[in-house]
């Protein structure tokens, strides 16, 4: 079934720290879409943050909240949606991340990734171990692949704007 482009969603992919969240905020107010955000989602739906969720189930624990949450968002029509930085990994989570979505993926350099308040990337070195075991399946997922490494969020969001209406 295809779907019109007003229907289609803005969904954002990228390492963590990457400006999802942010670009997301700023496309969501300037294309006159609500912004969801997958991490805020699921903190809602598990009733706490999410330091919290791999504190007391484990990676595991947040996956599975994580699959079921990003279901119900992505049957969801017109919105901007930041994915978490993990979203894609999990393979049964690819078809509802492409489903009525156009996917871009922010690429920001490693050295500027920060990892703050983030259970798996807390040091350089896990933010690089992160992205060897992504980079392929980012590229795989991506439609449109927005290099911001010279670039703020603003210009960022301005990009992925005028892409979108093209
Ligand atoms: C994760 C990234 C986080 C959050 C969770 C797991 C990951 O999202 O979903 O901590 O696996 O890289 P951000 O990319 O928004 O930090």
């Amino acid at each position: 079934r295809r779907i019109t482009a007003e229907q289609t969603n803005l969904v954002l992919m990228g390492m963590p720290g990457s400006g999802k969240s942010t670009v997301g905020a700023i496309l969501g107010k300037r294309l006159g879409r609500p912004f969801v955000d997958l991490d805020e989602e699921i903190v809602r739906t598990a009733g706490k943050p999410i330091a919290e969720i791999f504190d007391s189930g484990g990676e595991e624990a947040f996956r599975t909240i994580e699959s079921q949450v990003l279901r119900q968002v992505s049957a969801r029509h017109g919105i901007v949606l930041a994915l978490g930085g993990g979203t894609a990994v999990r393979e049964e989570n690819r078809y509802f991340i492409r489903q009525n979505g156009r996917v871009y993926y922010l690429q920001r350099p490693l050295e500027v990734l920060s990892g703050e308040g983030r259970p798996l990337s807390k040091s350089p070195e896990a933010i690089r171990a992160l992205y060897e075991e992504r980079r392929e399946v980012y590229q795989s997922m991506a439609d449109v692949s927005v290099d911001c490494s010279a670039r703020g969020t603003e210009e960022a969001a301005a990009i992925i704007a005028k892409e979108w209406q093209s």
